[in-house]
């Protein structure tokens, strides 16, 4: 239990780190002079914290996340104890490391530029020695497990895994040194996309597949469905990652391509949406008390909506007015904070009170902690980013100059910075709620 109350922490930690960048750059985007000193300071630069915060939010915080979550279900699912628990809490601390060179490295100005996975070799390094030793863990305990080792969670912790060890490697050798650049565009690409689609989707679906069912207290509605939703994402998803890459130097044949691939992973998010649906019925009246089963359930709403915008802006002609805007922006944090983000809230809310053997303080906290997650995301951050996206793109298209459409979506930038204010705060009352002793009455239980 330390080692997922550890990498709770650490998660959390890393959140916060990154939120702040988030909300700096933020901040800097609404006007010119908001630079203020940082202008002069170089490893403030906007370029630097951005791939900062990138990396500290999605490796940091979902990647630590999503351990907290492997090393508590899997023994479970398992049956048995993780092979290698020595080695699993040496790398709790070493993954920090890894994480920290990495982020100091960019900050030092010492970056490779491929989209995230910008940290220099000798990170690149500590953090795959790392990787290995959770799979080792991880896949190591899945195949010496009991019968409860065919679960549909296993299923997507194995092939998360396995193809983010694999991507890992491909990004940081042949995408960063054998075929930089314009040659390597396609292969980028691919990587961006399995590392969504193919570390973040799957282990924020084995989220899901096993809280869900615990929490309603009744299986999931169908194991075909789940089937299906998990050999589609398996060999359809990799097919599509040349969809980041629209009108770039990549073929043209191999873009005209992406738009009909793409379009076919609605099957994958469909499947599965359907599934979670069906799985709540009769149990939606317990999202008003149950703050887990409320953010898995509002992570399942964004997954939807995520997905289906997704295809949708795969269109060429809908390409051309949002590609390289801050629609995309959006629709990123849409994923990252609006889905995965919540569904890992959702495992703390269920899981806190476990590994520590007492109640969530603050009933109170928890609900701030919601709300100002999710009003505060759509209403200062997804939406007006959006429109910034369209009102940069309309403008581009009208052939006018970069500046007016600097101008142009600046004003939708400026609850945006607030929304940085709102989510940090709604993130740390988490924190204080975790860190805080309830009450002795016991009653305030964020569940
Ligand atoms: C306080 C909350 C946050 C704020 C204010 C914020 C703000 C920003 C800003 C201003 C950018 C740069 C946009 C640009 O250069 O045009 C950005 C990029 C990004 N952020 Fe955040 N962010 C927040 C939280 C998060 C979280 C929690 C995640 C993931 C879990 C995340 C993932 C990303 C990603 C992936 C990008 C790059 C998007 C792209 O290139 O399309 N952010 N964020
Ligand atoms: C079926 C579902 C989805 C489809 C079809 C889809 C499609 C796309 C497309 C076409 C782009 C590139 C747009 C452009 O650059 O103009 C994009 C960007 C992006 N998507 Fe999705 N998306 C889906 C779901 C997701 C999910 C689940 C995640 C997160 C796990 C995600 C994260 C991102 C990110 C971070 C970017 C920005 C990449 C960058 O900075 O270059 N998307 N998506």
């Amino acid at each position: 239990m330390d080692l997922v109350k550890f990498h709770l922490v650490a998660a959390l930690s890393w959140l916060i780190l990154g939120m702040l960048a988030g909300s700096v750059e933020a901040y800097r985007l609404t006007s010119p002079e908001a630079a203020g000193f940082m202008e002069a300071v170089p490893w403030l630069s906007y370029g630097r914290l951005r791939i900062f915060h990138t990396n500290a939010v999605i490796f940091g915080w979902l990647t630590n996340g999503f351990l907290a979550f492997t090393y508590y279900a899997v023994p479970k699912l398992a049956e048995r104890p993780l092979v290698a628990a020595g080695l699993a809490r040496f790398n709790r601390v070493f993954l920090q490391i890894a994480l920290a060179v990495g982020v100091v490295s960019i900050l030092g100005g010492y970056a490779e530029g491929v989209e995230y996975a910008e940290p220099p070799w000798w990170a690149d390094v500590l953090f795959a020695v790392s990787f290995v030793f959770a799979v080792i863990n991880t896949i190591g305990t899945i195949l010496k497990g009991g019968p409860g080792a065919m679960y549909v969670t296993l299923w997507y912790v194995g092939l998360a895994f396995v193809f983010t060890t694999l991507n890992f490697v491909m990004a940081n050798t042949i995408v960063a040194h054998v075929a930089p650049g314009a040659a390597g565009a396609a292969l980028s690409g691919l990587w961006i996309h399995n590392a969504v689609g193919l570390w973040v989707t799957p282990m924020g679906t084995a989220i899901v597949y096993y809280l869900l069912p615990v929490i309603v207290r009744k299986p999931i509605a169908s194991h075909r469905l789940s089937l299906i939703g998990f050999w589609t994402l398996a060999f359809l998803y990799p097919l599509g990652g040349s969809h980041h890459y629209f009108y770039s130097p990549v073929p043209w044949w191999l873009q005209m391509l992406a738009v009909p691939l793409t379009s076919a992973l609605l099957l994958v998010v469909y499947t599965v949406v359907y599934n979670f649906f069906a799985t709540m019925k009769g149990s939606w009246n317990r999202i008003s008390d149950d703050i887990a089963l409320r953010f898995l359930a509002f992570g399942i709403f964004s997954y939807l909506l995520t997905c289906t915008q997704g295809p949708f802006h795969a269109l060429l002609s809908v390409q051309k007015v949002v590609h390289f805007t801050d629609w995309i922006v959006a629709h990123a944090h849409l994923a990252l904070f609006g889905v995965f983000s919540w569904w890992i809230f959702s495992f703390i809310y269920f899981v806190w009170p476990k590994i520590t053997g007492r109640p969530m303080a603050s009933r109170a906290l928890a609900e701030w902690h919601f709300w100002l997650s999710v009003v505060g995301f759509f209403l200062l951050y997804y939406v007006p980013d959006t429109v910034a996206g369209l009102m940069q793109g309309f403008t581009w298209l009208r052939g006018l100059s970069i500046v007016d459409s600097l101008k142009a979506a600046q004003p939708f930038w400026i609850p945006r910075a607030i929304s940085g204010v709102v989510l940090l705060t709604g993130t740390v009352l988490l924190a204080v709620n975790m860190a805080l002793k309830p009450a002795e009455s016991g009653q305030a239980d964020g569940r």
